[in-house]
């Protein structure tokens, strides 16, 4: 049933060949899981497995994340599911794109194990009104995106408690590019005590220095040719920090850069704590970890953006 093959090689290495298993219901996941390595946490032996939860709609930056899942554990799994309980009414639900056979693609020759493809009527069999979920407390769930999206984050920590319960990884993986949900992940891994590691991979860019998102597909050409000012706000800030200016000084300048463009609309800008999400003070002086961040919208596309300096 399982197709995926290991090899080892004549050093004792193993290698991944072939198309991942594709759990398309929670028993094939269970089943999947059952037969492979749970030994790790106990032991520190046996089948180590990593975890890429996604939403599909694959860009380099998941194989980025699939990339360092595979280079740090025995098995690698990924979830495609696109969660319509972390979507506001308003928002793209129906329109975020699917792209399962691309992804598959994508995914097979990085040596995916198992692909989880589960349907949302066995995520949420009951419904998303009347289940348990996971809120995030503050200032991670209500400020910056959480204010923006106000049923985000709880939506975000819900499905993953979900996802880690149902495929049990040791590590899993989450880019920096959504900063904010990486914090919130991480928080519910260490209050709700689960066994595993959260590790952040930093967001991967183009040339230009738009971060790679799977709404970047929503952008026309002349917006994409715009989108890349956000950046270049960030990184005015980073700058800035690095020779005196206030906090305060530093996000009236950058906000300048993105007002520049009329074609943006700009939804926050601001600076926090990289660890307590905290914001810096406004008139004090930038103190490390902090991370800069962005978001707004370009015409009716949202973007989101952010630097870390540690
Ligand atoms: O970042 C995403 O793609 C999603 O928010 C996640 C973590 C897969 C949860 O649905």
């Amino acid at each position: 049933m399982v197709d995926n093959l290991v090899e080892r090689s004549i050093d004792g290495a193993l290698s991944h060949t072939g198309k991942p298993f594709i759990a398309d219901c929670l028993a094939k996941l269970s089943q999947w899981r059952a037969s492979h390595g749970d030994a790790w946490i106990s032991s520190g032996k046996g089948q180590k497995v990593a975890f890429v939860p996604t939403m599909g709609a694959l860009h380099a930056g998941h194989l980025e994340l699939v990339k360092h899942a595979r280079a740090q554990a025995d098995l690698v799994v990924v979830s495609i599911f696109v969660n319509p309980y972390q979507f506001g009414p308003t928002e793209d639900f129906d329109k975020y794109p699917r792209t399962f056979e691309r992804d598959l693609e994508l995914l097979s020759p990085l040596g995916v194990d198992c692909v989880f493809y589960p349907t949302e009527k066995e995520m949420y069999p009951a419904g998303r009104e009347s289940i348990v979920s996971v809120a995030p407390a503050h200032p991670l769930n209500d400020t910056l995106e959480g204010a923006f999206r106000p049923s985000f984050f709880r939506g975000v920590a819900t499905v993953v408690t979900k996802l880690f319960t149902l495929v049990q990884p040791h590590i899993a993986f989450f880019g920096e590019k959504d900063f904010q949900q990486l914090l919130v992940i991480k928080a519910l891994t260490r209050d709700l005590n689960l066994p595993l590691e959260v590790i952040g991979v930093p967001t991967v860019r183009e040339a230009d220095g738009l971060a790679l998102s799977s709404r970047n597909a929503y952008l026309d050409a002349a917006a994409r040719k715009l989108a890349p000012v956000l950046h270049e706000a960030l990184s005015e800030v980073v700058s800035a920090s690095q020779v005196g200016v206030s906090v305060e000084d530093a996000v009236k300048g950058a906000t300048l850069i993105v007002s520049a463009e009329p074609e943006f609309s700009l939804q926050y800008l601001a600076v926090c704590n990289a660890e307590t999400f905290e914001p810096l003070p406004p008139s004090g002086k930038f103190s490390k970890p902090f991370v800069v961040l962005v978001a707004a919208k370009l015409g009716e596309v949202r973007l989101i953006d952010n630097i870390v300096v540690r």
